[in-house]
Protein backbone atom coordinates (compact mmCIF):
# COMPACT_ATOMS: atom_id res chain seq x y z
CA UNK A 1 0.00 0.00 0.00
CA UNK A 2 0.88 3.81 -0.35
CA UNK A 3 2.85 5.99 1.42
CA UNK A 4 0.07 8.51 3.83
CA UNK A 5 0.95 12.28 3.97
CA UNK A 6 2.96 12.74 6.70
CA UNK A 7 1.03 16.13 8.28
CA UNK A 8 3.34 19.36 7.28
CA UNK A 9 1.40 22.43 7.92
CA UNK A 10 0.80 24.57 4.65
CA UNK A 11 3.25 26.53 5.68
CA UNK A 12 6.13 24.30 5.29
CA UNK A 13 4.96 23.53 1.86
CA UNK A 14 6.18 25.49 -1.54
CA UNK A 15 3.71 27.86 -2.58
CA UNK A 16 2.54 26.50 -5.60
CA UNK A 17 3.94 29.84 -7.53
CA UNK A 18 1.14 32.04 -9.55
CA UNK A 19 1.30 33.84 -11.62
CA UNK A 20 4.19 30.66 -13.08
CA UNK A 21 7.87 32.38 -12.92
CA UNK A 22 9.26 32.54 -16.49
CA UNK A 23 11.03 34.50 -18.44
CA UNK A 24 10.42 33.72 -21.68
CA UNK A 25 6.74 32.77 -22.94
CA UNK A 26 9.07 29.61 -24.40
CA UNK A 27 10.23 28.86 -21.89
CA UNK A 28 9.47 24.60 -20.26
CA UNK A 29 6.99 25.21 -17.19
CA UNK A 30 8.58 26.50 -14.00
CA UNK A 31 6.42 24.31 -11.79
CA UNK A 32 8.33 21.32 -12.78
CA UNK A 33 10.82 22.85 -10.13
CA UNK A 34 8.11 22.10 -7.35
CA UNK A 35 8.88 18.63 -7.45
CA UNK A 36 10.81 17.09 -4.98
CA UNK A 37 13.16 14.09 -6.54
CA UNK A 38 11.24 11.61 -8.75
CA UNK A 39 8.09 11.84 -6.70
CA UNK A 40 5.31 12.37 -9.05
CA UNK A 41 3.10 13.60 -6.10
CA UNK A 42 4.16 16.36 -4.01
CA UNK A 43 2.07 18.25 -1.62
CA UNK A 44 2.00 22.35 -2.58
CA UNK A 45 0.43 25.42 -0.78
CA UNK A 46 -2.27 27.00 -2.43
CA UNK A 47 -2.57 31.19 -2.68
CA UNK A 48 -5.99 30.64 -1.49
CA UNK A 49 -4.77 29.00 2.24
CA UNK A 50 -5.22 25.69 1.86
CA UNK A 51 -3.25 23.00 0.41
CA UNK A 52 -3.46 20.15 -2.46
CA UNK A 53 -1.59 17.55 -4.34
CA UNK A 54 0.29 18.40 -7.23
CA UNK A 55 -0.24 15.31 -9.69
CA UNK A 56 2.75 16.14 -12.90
CA UNK A 57 3.22 12.79 -14.72
CA UNK A 58 1.26 11.75 -17.41
CA UNK A 59 -0.17 7.95 -16.27
CA UNK A 60 -1.49 9.63 -12.88
CA UNK A 61 -2.69 12.90 -14.47
CA UNK A 62 -4.64 10.78 -17.02
CA UNK A 63 -5.76 8.33 -13.56
CA UNK A 64 -7.01 11.43 -11.66
CA UNK A 65 -9.02 12.86 -14.83
CA UNK A 66 -10.77 9.77 -15.37
CA UNK A 67 -11.32 8.74 -11.87
CA UNK A 68 -15.08 8.74 -10.43
CA UNK A 69 -14.04 9.55 -7.33
CA UNK A 70 -12.40 12.94 -8.23
CA UNK A 71 -15.19 16.30 -8.47
CA UNK A 72 -14.97 19.09 -10.86
CA UNK A 73 -17.50 20.99 -8.53
CA UNK A 74 -15.77 23.98 -7.37
CA UNK A 75 -18.82 24.96 -4.70
CA UNK A 76 -17.86 21.64 -2.66
CA UNK A 77 -16.21 22.41 0.76
CA UNK A 78 -12.40 22.00 0.37
CA UNK A 79 -12.37 22.20 -3.30
CA UNK A 80 -8.46 23.38 -3.90
CA UNK A 81 -8.89 26.97 -5.83
CA UNK A 82 -6.00 29.50 -7.20
CA UNK A 83 -8.39 32.13 -6.27
CA UNK A 84 -11.24 33.25 -3.75
CA UNK A 85 -14.83 32.20 -5.15
CA UNK A 86 -17.64 34.85 -4.82
CA UNK A 87 -20.33 33.19 -2.64
CA UNK A 88 -22.43 31.06 -4.74
CA UNK A 89 -25.63 31.45 -6.39
CA UNK A 90 -27.72 29.07 -7.84
CA UNK A 91 -27.93 31.36 -11.07
CA UNK A 92 -24.16 31.37 -11.43
CA UNK A 93 -24.07 27.90 -11.14
CA UNK A 94 -26.68 27.36 -13.80
CA UNK A 95 -25.41 24.87 -17.28
CA UNK A 96 -21.60 25.50 -16.01
CA UNK A 97 -21.19 21.86 -16.67
CA UNK A 98 -17.64 22.15 -16.79
CA UNK A 99 -18.23 22.33 -13.12
CA UNK A 100 -20.32 19.78 -12.35
CA UNK A 101 -20.25 16.12 -11.68
CA UNK A 102 -21.79 13.11 -13.72
CA UNK A 103 -24.52 12.37 -14.14
CA UNK A 104 -25.69 15.45 -14.12
CA UNK A 105 -22.84 16.64 -16.27
CA UNK A 106 -23.50 14.19 -18.46
CA UNK A 107 -27.24 15.80 -19.50
CA UNK A 108 -25.59 19.07 -20.13
CA UNK A 109 -23.04 17.45 -22.11
CA UNK A 110 -24.86 15.71 -24.53
CA UNK A 111 -27.28 18.33 -25.71
CA UNK A 112 -24.20 19.75 -27.43
CA UNK A 113 -22.11 16.60 -28.70
CA UNK A 114 -24.02 17.01 -32.21
CA UNK A 115 -22.67 20.08 -32.44
CA UNK A 116 -19.15 19.27 -31.77
CA UNK A 117 -18.66 16.35 -33.82
CA UNK A 118 -16.07 16.65 -36.35
CA UNK A 119 -18.85 15.98 -39.06
CA UNK A 120 -20.10 19.09 -38.18
CA UNK A 121 -17.03 21.14 -37.52
CA UNK A 122 -15.95 20.12 -41.23
CA UNK A 123 -19.12 21.98 -42.49
CA UNK A 124 -17.71 25.09 -40.99
CA UNK A 125 -14.45 24.66 -42.49
CA UNK A 126 -15.21 27.14 -45.26
CA UNK A 127 -16.62 30.10 -42.69
CA UNK A 128 -13.20 29.42 -40.99
CA UNK A 129 -10.84 29.91 -44.32
CA UNK A 130 -12.75 32.93 -45.32
CA UNK A 131 -12.41 34.40 -41.68
CA UNK A 132 -9.32 33.89 -42.00
CA UNK A 133 -8.29 35.04 -45.11
CA UNK A 134 -10.64 38.29 -44.07
CA UNK A 135 -8.22 39.44 -41.18
CA UNK A 136 -5.19 38.81 -42.79
CA UNK A 137 -6.61 40.85 -45.89
CA UNK A 138 -6.64 43.72 -43.51
CA UNK A 139 -3.38 43.25 -41.54
CA UNK A 140 -1.86 42.92 -44.82
CA UNK A 141 -3.76 46.11 -46.18
CA UNK A 142 -3.03 48.06 -43.05
CA UNK A 143 0.71 47.15 -42.50
CA UNK A 144 3.87 46.09 -41.55
CA UNK A 145 4.02 46.06 -39.06
CA UNK A 146 1.03 44.50 -36.77
CA UNK A 147 0.44 43.21 -33.59
CA UNK A 148 -0.30 39.38 -34.35
CA UNK A 149 -2.70 39.00 -31.55
CA UNK A 150 -4.48 41.64 -31.89
CA UNK A 151 -4.78 41.58 -35.76
CA UNK A 152 -5.38 38.02 -36.50
CA UNK A 153 -5.11 35.32 -33.10
CA UNK A 154 -8.09 37.02 -31.27
CA UNK A 155 -10.25 38.34 -34.31
CA UNK A 156 -10.82 34.70 -35.62
CA UNK A 157 -12.16 32.56 -32.80
CA UNK A 158 -13.51 35.22 -31.45
CA UNK A 159 -15.49 35.27 -35.07
CA UNK A 160 -16.02 31.74 -35.92
CA UNK A 161 -17.72 31.57 -32.32
CA UNK A 162 -20.05 34.39 -33.04
CA UNK A 163 -21.43 32.53 -35.74
CA UNK A 164 -21.41 29.28 -34.56
CA UNK A 165 -23.43 30.56 -31.59
CA UNK A 166 -25.32 33.25 -33.44
CA UNK A 167 -23.81 35.93 -30.91
CA UNK A 168 -23.08 39.27 -32.64
CA UNK A 169 -19.37 39.82 -33.91
CA UNK A 170 -20.29 43.74 -33.20
CA UNK A 171 -20.25 43.06 -29.36
CA UNK A 172 -16.73 41.53 -29.73
CA UNK A 173 -14.89 44.05 -27.34
CA UNK A 174 -17.41 43.64 -24.88
CA UNK A 175 -17.50 39.83 -24.71
CA UNK A 176 -13.69 39.93 -25.01
CA UNK A 177 -13.06 42.03 -22.05
CA UNK A 178 -15.68 40.08 -19.69
CA UNK A 179 -13.67 36.71 -20.54
CA UNK A 180 -10.58 38.23 -19.98
CA UNK A 181 -11.57 39.61 -16.33
CA UNK A 182 -12.78 36.18 -15.88
CA UNK A 183 -9.91 34.35 -16.43
CA UNK A 184 -7.64 36.99 -14.69
CA UNK A 185 -5.95 36.02 -11.07
CA UNK A 186 -5.29 39.31 -9.96
CA UNK A 187 -8.61 40.89 -9.88
CA UNK A 188 -10.70 41.11 -6.94
CA UNK A 189 -14.02 38.88 -5.92
CA UNK A 190 -16.20 41.55 -7.11
CA UNK A 191 -15.12 42.53 -10.13
CA UNK A 192 -15.08 38.86 -11.36
CA UNK A 193 -18.40 38.90 -10.26
CA UNK A 194 -19.58 41.89 -11.82
CA UNK A 195 -17.64 40.12 -15.11
CA UNK A 196 -19.57 37.13 -14.82
CA UNK A 197 -23.27 38.48 -14.38
CA UNK A 198 -22.70 41.18 -17.43
CA UNK A 199 -21.81 38.21 -19.65
CA UNK A 200 -24.74 36.22 -18.06
CA UNK A 201 -27.00 39.24 -18.40
CA UNK A 202 -25.86 39.77 -22.40
CA UNK A 203 -26.56 36.21 -23.49
CA UNK A 204 -29.75 36.36 -21.41
CA UNK A 205 -31.04 38.77 -23.75
CA UNK A 206 -29.72 37.04 -26.22
CA UNK A 207 -31.31 33.42 -25.68
CA UNK A 208 -34.85 35.81 -25.25
CA UNK A 209 -34.50 37.00 -28.41
CA UNK A 210 -34.10 33.21 -30.17
CA UNK A 211 -36.65 32.40 -28.14
CA UNK A 212 -38.37 34.66 -29.57
CA UNK A 213 -37.05 34.55 -33.35
CA UNK A 214 -35.54 31.45 -34.09
CA UNK A 215 -32.74 31.23 -36.12
CA UNK A 216 -29.96 28.87 -37.57
CA UNK A 217 -27.52 28.77 -34.99
CA UNK A 218 -26.34 26.76 -32.04
CA UNK A 219 -28.22 28.72 -29.62
CA UNK A 220 -31.29 28.71 -31.90
CA UNK A 221 -30.98 25.48 -31.79
CA UNK A 222 -30.81 24.79 -28.57
CA UNK A 223 -33.72 26.79 -27.41
CA UNK A 224 -35.70 25.63 -29.48
CA UNK A 225 -34.42 21.79 -29.46
CA UNK A 226 -34.43 21.65 -25.06
CA UNK A 227 -35.90 25.42 -23.94
CA UNK A 228 -38.83 24.58 -25.73
CA UNK A 229 -39.65 21.41 -24.40
CA UNK A 230 -38.73 22.23 -21.20
CA UNK A 231 -35.40 19.74 -20.90
CA UNK A 232 -33.48 22.92 -20.09
CA UNK A 233 -34.39 26.13 -18.02
CA UNK A 234 -33.57 29.40 -19.35
CA UNK A 235 -30.74 30.15 -16.70
CA UNK A 236 -29.25 27.03 -17.60
CA UNK A 237 -29.33 27.59 -21.22
CA UNK A 238 -27.73 31.08 -20.25
CA UNK A 239 -25.40 29.25 -18.08
CA UNK A 240 -24.00 26.59 -21.10
CA UNK A 241 -24.08 30.25 -24.33
CA UNK A 242 -21.42 31.69 -21.51
CA UNK A 243 -19.27 28.66 -21.18
CA UNK A 244 -19.29 28.05 -25.00
CA UNK A 245 -18.44 31.89 -25.43
CA UNK A 246 -15.74 32.25 -23.19
CA UNK A 247 -14.01 29.20 -23.48
CA UNK A 248 -14.44 29.15 -27.31
CA UNK A 249 -12.40 32.54 -27.95
CA UNK A 250 -9.72 32.96 -25.49
CA UNK A 251 -7.87 29.35 -25.43
CA UNK A 252 -7.63 29.33 -29.44
CA UNK A 253 -6.67 32.85 -29.48
CA UNK A 254 -3.98 32.44 -26.70
CA UNK A 255 -2.78 28.89 -28.89
CA UNK A 256 -2.49 31.01 -32.37
CA UNK A 257 -0.50 33.57 -30.93
CA UNK A 258 1.75 31.11 -28.96
CA UNK A 259 2.22 28.69 -31.69
CA UNK A 260 3.03 31.58 -34.24
CA UNK A 261 6.03 32.77 -31.80
CA UNK A 262 7.31 28.69 -31.71
CA UNK A 263 6.94 29.00 -36.08
CA UNK A 264 9.51 32.07 -35.99
CA UNK A 265 11.76 30.39 -33.58
CA UNK A 266 11.55 27.49 -36.16
CA UNK A 267 11.78 28.73 -39.73
CA UNK A 268 12.21 25.45 -41.14
CA UNK A 269 8.75 24.56 -39.59
CA UNK A 270 7.21 27.54 -41.33
CA UNK A 271 8.35 27.04 -44.46
CA UNK A 272 7.61 23.16 -44.76
CA UNK A 273 4.16 23.96 -43.46
CA UNK A 274 3.98 25.80 -47.05
CA UNK A 275 5.15 23.63 -48.48
CA UNK A 276 3.38 20.74 -47.56
CA UNK A 277 0.43 21.78 -46.03
CA UNK A 278 -0.43 18.07 -44.77
CA UNK A 279 1.92 18.79 -41.89
CA UNK A 280 -0.59 20.76 -40.42
CA UNK A 281 -1.87 18.17 -38.15
CA UNK A 282 1.04 16.98 -37.01
CA UNK A 283 2.17 20.38 -36.35
CA UNK A 284 -0.94 21.38 -34.32
CA UNK A 285 -0.82 18.37 -31.92
CA UNK A 286 2.93 19.57 -31.23
CA UNK A 287 1.75 22.63 -30.68
CA UNK A 288 -0.84 21.63 -28.39
CA UNK A 289 1.28 19.58 -26.45
CA UNK A 290 3.96 21.75 -26.37
CA UNK A 291 2.39 25.37 -25.66
CA UNK A 292 -0.20 23.34 -23.46
CA UNK A 293 -1.86 26.56 -22.45
CA UNK A 294 -3.84 25.46 -19.40
CA UNK A 295 -0.75 25.54 -18.07
CA UNK A 296 -2.23 26.08 -14.19
CA UNK A 297 -3.85 22.63 -14.32
CA UNK A 298 -7.24 21.25 -13.85
CA UNK A 299 -8.13 21.36 -10.05
CA UNK A 300 -10.21 18.12 -8.54
CA UNK A 301 -11.68 17.59 -4.95
CA UNK A 302 -11.10 13.78 -3.86
CA UNK A 303 -14.61 12.39 -2.89
CA UNK A 304 -13.23 9.41 -1.46
CA UNK A 305 -10.24 7.99 -0.36
CA UNK A 306 -7.80 7.06 -3.74
CA UNK A 307 -4.17 5.60 -4.55
CA UNK A 308 -2.63 7.51 -6.81
CA UNK A 309 1.08 6.71 -8.24
CA UNK A 310 1.31 5.47 -4.96
CA UNK A 311 0.57 7.82 -2.58
CA UNK A 312 -3.27 7.65 -0.58
CA UNK A 313 -4.87 10.75 -1.20
CA UNK A 314 -7.98 11.52 1.44
CA UNK A 315 -11.62 12.36 0.68
CA UNK A 316 -11.76 15.82 0.95
CA UNK A 317 -8.39 16.52 0.00
CA UNK A 318 -7.61 18.63 -3.21
CA UNK A 319 -5.45 17.65 -5.88
CA UNK A 320 -3.95 19.89 -9.07
CA UNK A 321 -3.86 17.55 -12.16
CA UNK A 322 -0.81 19.39 -14.08
CA UNK A 323 -0.95 18.84 -17.45
CA UNK A 324 1.71 21.33 -18.50
CA UNK A 325 4.31 19.04 -16.62
CA UNK A 326 2.45 15.87 -17.52
CA UNK A 327 2.92 16.99 -21.41
CA UNK A 328 6.89 17.15 -20.77
CA UNK A 329 6.81 13.77 -19.11
CA UNK A 330 10.45 12.31 -20.47
CA UNK A 331 8.30 8.41 -19.58
CA UNK A 332 5.65 9.19 -22.43
CA UNK A 333 7.32 12.06 -24.66
CA UNK A 334 11.22 11.20 -25.22
CA UNK A 335 13.50 14.74 -25.24
CA UNK A 336 10.41 16.16 -23.97
CA UNK A 337 11.09 19.61 -23.93
CA UNK A 338 12.11 19.55 -27.57
CA UNK A 339 9.67 20.78 -30.24
CA UNK A 340 9.50 18.12 -32.78
CA UNK A 341 6.54 17.91 -35.37
CA UNK A 342 7.19 14.14 -35.73
CA UNK A 343 7.06 12.75 -32.51
CA UNK A 344 3.66 11.75 -32.70
CA UNK A 345 2.15 13.82 -29.75
CA UNK A 346 -1.14 12.85 -30.09
CA UNK A 347 -1.81 10.88 -26.06
CA UNK A 348 -0.94 14.57 -25.15
CA UNK A 349 -3.55 15.88 -22.61
CA UNK A 350 -3.63 19.49 -23.26
CA UNK A 351 -7.27 19.25 -23.57
CA UNK A 352 -7.71 17.63 -20.28
CA UNK A 353 -9.00 13.59 -20.16
CA UNK A 354 -12.36 11.75 -19.13
CA UNK A 355 -15.43 12.87 -18.87
CA UNK A 356 -14.60 16.38 -19.64
CA UNK A 357 -12.06 16.41 -22.13
CA UNK A 358 -12.37 19.80 -24.21
CA UNK A 359 -15.83 19.49 -26.34
CA UNK A 360 -14.37 22.11 -28.60
CA UNK A 361 -11.24 20.18 -30.10
CA UNK A 362 -12.39 19.60 -33.03
CA UNK A 363 -13.49 23.35 -33.36
CA UNK A 364 -9.96 24.00 -31.98
CA UNK A 365 -7.87 22.21 -34.02
CA UNK A 366 -9.32 23.16 -37.42
CA UNK A 367 -9.23 26.55 -36.37
CA UNK A 368 -5.09 26.25 -35.42
CA UNK A 369 -4.83 24.05 -38.44
CA UNK A 370 -6.58 26.47 -41.18
CA UNK A 371 -5.21 29.46 -39.20
CA UNK A 372 -1.70 28.59 -39.47
CA UNK A 373 -1.40 27.09 -43.12
CA UNK A 374 -3.03 30.20 -44.47
CA UNK A 375 -0.46 32.32 -42.41
CA UNK A 376 2.06 30.80 -43.96
CA UNK A 377 1.41 30.57 -47.56
CA UNK A 378 0.23 34.53 -47.10
CA UNK A 379 3.37 35.71 -45.27
CA UNK A 380 6.42 33.60 -45.50
CA UNK A 381 8.63 36.29 -44.86
CA UNK A 382 7.30 37.17 -41.16
CA UNK A 383 9.46 37.80 -39.00
CA UNK A 384 9.19 39.35 -35.24
CA UNK A 385 9.19 43.38 -34.80
CA UNK A 386 10.65 43.23 -31.31
CA UNK A 387 13.56 41.41 -29.81
CA UNK A 388 12.45 37.57 -29.00
CA UNK A 389 12.94 38.16 -25.48
CA UNK A 390 10.96 41.29 -25.26
CA UNK A 391 7.46 39.72 -26.25
CA UNK A 392 5.47 40.06 -23.26
CA UNK A 393 3.62 37.20 -22.00
CA UNK A 394 0.01 37.68 -20.21
CA UNK A 395 1.12 37.35 -16.61
CA UNK A 396 -2.12 37.14 -14.77
CA UNK A 397 -4.08 35.04 -16.67
CA UNK A 398 -5.24 30.96 -15.91
CA UNK A 399 -4.92 30.03 -19.82
CA UNK A 400 -1.33 30.82 -20.55
CA UNK A 401 -0.86 33.68 -23.93
CA UNK A 402 1.02 36.83 -24.64
CA UNK A 403 0.08 40.48 -24.70
CA UNK A 404 1.20 41.36 -27.69
CA UNK A 405 2.67 39.61 -31.03
CA UNK A 406 4.19 42.45 -32.75
CA UNK A 407 5.44 41.10 -36.54
CA UNK A 408 6.25 42.55 -39.59
CA UNK A 409 7.13 41.01 -42.99
C1 LIG B 1 -13.00 21.81 -21.49
C2 LIG B 1 -8.66 23.12 -23.21
C3 LIG B 1 -10.80 25.19 -27.06
C4 LIG B 1 -15.12 24.48 -24.97
C5 LIG B 1 -11.64 21.95 -21.66
C6 LIG B 1 -10.65 21.36 -20.78
C7 LIG B 1 -9.44 21.75 -21.26
C8 LIG B 1 -9.65 22.57 -22.43
C9 LIG B 1 -8.08 21.39 -20.66
C10 LIG B 1 -10.94 20.46 -19.58
C11 LIG B 1 -11.36 21.25 -18.36
C12 LIG B 1 -11.55 20.36 -17.14
O1 LIG B 1 -11.45 19.13 -17.21
O2 LIG B 1 -11.80 20.91 -16.05
C13 LIG B 1 -8.86 23.80 -24.40
C14 LIG B 1 -7.80 24.26 -25.28
C15 LIG B 1 -8.41 24.84 -26.36
C16 LIG B 1 -9.86 24.74 -26.17
C17 LIG B 1 -6.31 24.09 -25.02
C18 LIG B 1 -7.82 25.50 -27.59
C19 LIG B 1 -6.73 25.12 -28.15
C20 LIG B 1 -12.16 25.16 -26.85
C21 LIG B 1 -13.16 25.63 -27.78
C22 LIG B 1 -14.38 25.45 -27.16
C23 LIG B 1 -14.14 24.83 -25.88
C24 LIG B 1 -12.88 26.23 -29.14
C25 LIG B 1 -15.79 25.75 -27.59
C26 LIG B 1 -16.25 25.95 -28.68
C27 LIG B 1 -14.90 23.71 -23.85
C28 LIG B 1 -15.97 23.26 -22.96
C29 LIG B 1 -15.36 22.49 -21.97
C30 LIG B 1 -13.94 22.49 -22.26
C31 LIG B 1 -17.45 23.57 -23.11
C32 LIG B 1 -16.06 21.78 -20.81
C33 LIG B 1 -16.33 20.34 -21.21
C34 LIG B 1 -16.96 19.51 -20.11
O3 LIG B 1 -16.90 19.90 -18.95
O4 LIG B 1 -17.54 18.47 -20.43
N1 LIG B 1 -11.02 22.66 -22.66
N2 LIG B 1 -10.08 24.11 -24.97
N3 LIG B 1 -12.77 24.67 -25.73
N4 LIG B 1 -13.71 23.22 -23.40
FE1 LIG B 1 -11.91 23.57 -24.24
Amino acid sequence: SGTTATQPTPADLPLFPFPEPVAHPLDPPAYRDLLSGEAPITRVALPTGGWAWLVTRLAEVREVLRHPAFSADIAKPGFPLLRPLPRPRDRDRAGLFIRMDPPEHGRYRRMLTPEFMIKSIRRLEPLIQQTVDRFLDDMVAAGPPADLVDAYALPVPSLVICHLLGVPYEDHCFFQSRSRVLLNSSVSVEEAQGAADELRDYLSRLVTAKQRDGGDDLLARLVAGRLRGGALTHDEAVGMAVLLLVAGHETTANMIGLSTLVLLRHPDQYAALRDDPGRAPALVEELLRYLTIVRTGLPRLALADVEIGGTRIRAGEGVIALLSVANRDEGAFADADRFDVDRGAHQHVAFGFGVHQCIGQPLARAELRIALVALAERLPALRLAIPDDEVPLRRDSFIYGLQRLPVTW
